[in-house]
């Protein structure tokens, strides 16, 4: 019995030092990553509308998207700079989303807290669309996290400068104006009523800043594809800190969302391969229609938060880091409950992801234990674990899996260390927050084609996806 026992444990211990032995890293080349650069828009539309794409026919849209860092002034920031300001808008993202999924919301209070619009921090991508008949070409941010769609018109009551002509619905033979109190107008959370007894539509954002005017409808081009009868918010009056694109486009969930409008047309579904900035300077890409849909995607199904159909909540279960599931992350963490607290949501417009504290802490604390064999460095803005790699050219880091009910989704290393400055300092890119809501940021997304398909409320990830 002893003697059984004896080998039993003696197992256990070739188990254990097994495990231990196959701890599982990947390799990182430093050297090839620097902090991105802004690219140089090249301002004529035409550039883009004459790209050929084999894709392209009238259910299917394909698109390049730029990062917002393009359209930000000056237009010489270095790429400390252009970083930190990243950091700092996604800082507001992140508290306007929190305090948005905190909110009981009523039909009644909720235009004070829908965030959407040019406000900093609602989102990191644009691409350039045309709008009305004939069209009128305005770049326009792209925003998973807002549902309407909405464009600076004249004549401005207030309008902040944007980089092309302030559209004019006067000079569209396809603008049409949606009348108070009919189906339309009331899908707006808090519509309202003017003189002319047409729609008028508000959205807010949670740092003051807010767009005014009249729910109207009209055509929107998209290289060669048109799309009739998008509902959208001619705004008059639109004021606070934004960026210079015309306008946005919601990519969310709810009813009023782009995808959702265009739902017959595309099928309900769109997808994204967002570059990774600091190792190639290629386009990122949006496609909406069925091909979209990547077939080496893993899918994982949508939750819904009864409070909120916005945002895409998805279940994640758990975290590996070099191959074996974090203790301290469990899937109660990350539970969405009745009442629409917690929850996990995949964001296009956040850069870092953020984790509830205890997830957040126990993830860093077993990757600093599998990276012990890296030089810390100092902390740097939110990260407090950053490393020294300076004169790397290739460090084996803990491998990182994210474990979304049904879905495995495992990172590239470059989309968990990033670069922080231009001397070889890099840092876990995740976050805690203390928020109970958990949100998926794009540089954990990099590479992938994410498939949003509302049609099957699934979300998918491709490896690979951008080429
Ligand atoms: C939100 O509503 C729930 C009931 O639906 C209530 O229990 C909770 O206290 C409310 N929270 C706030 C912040 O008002
Ligand atoms: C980095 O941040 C962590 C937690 O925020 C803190 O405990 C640690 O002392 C900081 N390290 C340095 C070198 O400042
Ligand atoms: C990186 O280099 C810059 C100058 O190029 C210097 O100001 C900065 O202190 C350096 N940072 C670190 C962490 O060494």
């Amino acid at each position: 019995m002893a003697a059984v026992a004896g080998l039993f444990s003696a197992f256990l211990l070739l188990l254990s030092s097994l495990s231990a032995d196959s701890f599982q890293y990947q390799t990182l080349t430093p050297h090839s990553h620097t902090l991105p650069h802004p690219l140089q828009l090249t301002n004529s539309l035409d550039s883009q509308i004459q790209v050929s794409s084999t894709l392209e026919n009238q259910n299917t849209i394909s698109l390049d998207l730029h990062h917002l860092d393009a359209l930000s002034l000056p237009t010489n920031a270095t790429p400390e700079a252009l970083f930190r300001h990243r950091l700092f808008r996604d800082s507001i993202r992140v508290k306007t989303i929190a305090s948005l999924a905190a909110v009981n919301r009523t039909k009644a209070d909720f235009s004070s807290s829908v965030i959407s619009g040019l406000a900093q921090g609602s989102g990191e991508y644009f691409t350039r669309i045309g709008i009305g008949t004939p069209p009128r070409y305005a770049y326009m941010v792209l925003d998973t996290g807002s549902d309407v769609v909405w464009i600076q018109c004249s004549p401005c009551r207030r309008c902040y400068t944007q980089s092309d002509p302030i559209f004019d619905p006067t000079k569209s033979k396809s603008f049409g104006g949606v009348a108070c109190g009919s189906p339309l107008c009331n899908r707006l959370d808090s519509p309202g009523c003017n003189q002319r007894k047409k729609c008028m539509y508000q959205v807010s954002y949670g740092d003051g800043s807010f767009t005014v005017g009249e729910f109207s409808t009209e055509t929107l081009t998209f290289r060669k594809t048109k799309v009739n009868n998008i509902a959208f918010g001619c705004g008059h009056d639109n004021e606070g800190l934004f960026v210079g694109a015309a306008g946005l486009l919601g990519l969310g969930r709810g009813k009023l969302s782009f995808p959702n409008q265009a739902g017959r047309q595309f099928g309900s579904k769109f997808s994204y391969c967002l570059v990774d900035r600091s190792m190639s300077a290629k386009p990122s890409s949006l496609v909406f229609g069925n091909a979209a849909v990547s077939r080496v995607a893993r899918f994982t199904p949508l939750l819904n938060n009864p409070k909120l159909d916005t945002f895409y909540y998805v279940g994640l279960t758990g975290i590996s880091v070099g191959g074996v599931r974090v203790p301290g992350i469990s899937s109660s963490l990350f539970q969405l409950d009745n009442s629409g607290n917690g929850g996990v949501i995949i964001d296009s417009g956040t850069s870092v992801t953020r984790l509830t504290r205890p997830a957040y802490v126990a993830l860093r604390n077993a990757f600093l234990s599998g990276a012990s064999h890296l030089k810390r460095g100092p902390n740097f803005s939110l990260f407090d674990a950053c490393f020294d790699l300076s004169g790397k050219t290739e460090v084996k880091v803990p491998t990182v899996v994210m474990h979304f009910t049904g879905a495995d989704v495992s990172l590239p290393a470059s989309n968990y260390l990033i670069p922080v400055d231009s001397n070889g300092s890099f840092c876990l890119a995740f976050a805690g927050t203390t928020s109970g809501l958990s949100i998926i940021g794009n540089i954990q997304q990099q590479g992938f084609r994410v498939v949003y398909d509302l049609a099957g409320s699934r979300v998918g990830f491709a490896p690979k996806g951008c080429a």
